[in-house]
């Protein structure tokens, strides 16, 4: 079995456009461009039900879409109430154009 996982292509991203992505055996992720780098993290806000990628991308920063709170892309650390727990990030593997992932 493949030790890493296909998420998208990089040109699937764009900032302020994260990419939603569920593959097999893992949690929803969020692919996000910054600038000229690609960062990935769980997709799900941990204050409620919401997909981070419906949400707004300041630079790096994710605003959750439902009630405001905002999570650093780079870190997965919370910035703003109310979300107070960190999302998962994951080590993106970038190769031939396309993101990647460790398989866990
Ligand atoms: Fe994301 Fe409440 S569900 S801030």
């Amino acid at each position: 079995m493949e030790d890493k996982i296909r998420l998208c292509s990089v040109d699937d991203v764009a900032e302020g456009f994260p990419c939603a992505v569920n593959p097999v055996g893992f949690i929803a992720l969020a692919v996000f461009r910054v600038a000229n780098e690609v960062f990935v993290t769980g997709n799900l806000c941990t204050h409620g039900n919401a997909l981070l990628s419906d949400g707004y991308q300041e630079g790096d920063v994710i605003e959750c879409p439902l009630h405001g709170g905002a999570f650093c892309i780079r870190s997965g650390e919370p910035v703003s109430l109310p979300c107070s727990e960190r999302i998962p990030t994951y080590e993106p593997i970038l190769e031939n154009g396309q993101v990647f992932i460790r398989r866990a």
